[in-house]
């Protein structure tokens, strides 16, 4: 069983922290926005099950007291990735823990219209994304997130997530409001697609309902994408 293989994971990287805890790394996402339902969940899931199917030792760390990503967790069950709650004071302390349990890397779920919880997250972080919907409401919540991001010098990039179909003109607006905010934006869109809601009601992934659809496509290249930002190889 999974859950199995997870506690002699742990304790094989327990023992192997307990040698060397100081030069292990472990590159770390924040998946922040201000906005609720943006997407930062249905990101946060859907990226890190595509790293740990690429078989990275990947943990889902739920900042939010909403505890949407657990749930989608403990709805999955006996199945990777791992997720953990911590409330947002405590974030340093559960990224050490789970450094220093070997894992590959972090993906921080935070809560909407929470500063506090934002602010730990991208310090703890190597690389912010920052779901928004091509809107013009959403768009102008981004106006708080940019100031916070770019004094943190970590690098920051807007995804524009549930793209309606043939939006060319509204990616290109909308990538025209975030630059004007100083915000870049990532290459990688995710489209309005039935598949991300199905999924995750039933603690699943876009790619586990259908691996060949558009949406688990779309999980597949902001992996490939995160992944050479953050300097993670493909095999090992
Ligand atoms: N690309 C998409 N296509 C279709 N539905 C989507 C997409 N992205 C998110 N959703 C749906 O939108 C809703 C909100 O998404 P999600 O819970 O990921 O947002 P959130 O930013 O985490 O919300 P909150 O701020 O409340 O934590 C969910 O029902 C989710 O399934
Ligand atoms: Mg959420």
């Amino acid at each position: 069983m999974l859950g199995a293989w997870v506690q002699t994971e742990y304790y094989a990287a327990l023992h192997h922290s307990q040698l060397c805890s100081e030069t292990l790394t472990m590159p770390t996402i924040a998946i922040v926005s201000q906005k609720g339902g943006s997407g930062k969940t249905t990101l946060a899931v859907n990226l890190a099950a595509c790293a740990a199917y690429a078989k990275k030792q990947v943990v889902i760390i739920d900042t939010d007291p909403q505890a949407t990503a657990a749930a989608w967790g403990d709805w999955r069950g006996d199945f990777l990735p791992v997720v953990v709650t911590s409330p947002p004071a405590r974030l340093a302390k559960t990224i050490e823990t789970a450094k220093s349990n070997g894992m590959d890397l972090a993906v921080i779920d935070t809560p909407p219209h929470a500063e506090a919880a934002m602010r730990e997250a991208i310090k703890a972080a190597d690389l912010v994304l920052i779901p928004s919907r091509p809107r013009a409401f959403d768009l102008h919540a981004l106006e708080a997130i940019a100031d916070l991001v770019i004094d943190s010098g970590t690098p920051a990039y807007v995804v524009l997530n549930a793209v309606p179909a043939r939006a060319s003109k509204q990616i290109a607006e909308a990538t025209e409001s975030c630059e004007a905010l100083g915000l870049k934006v990532c290459p990688v869109t995710f489209g309005e697609r039935a598949d991300f809601h199905r999924s995750s009601a039933k603690g699943e992934v876009a790619s586990e309902i259908d691996p060949e659809g558009k949406a688990s496509g779309e999980v597949a290249r902001l992996w490939k994408w995160t992944r050479k930002q953050l300097g993670i190889p493909a095999k090992g």
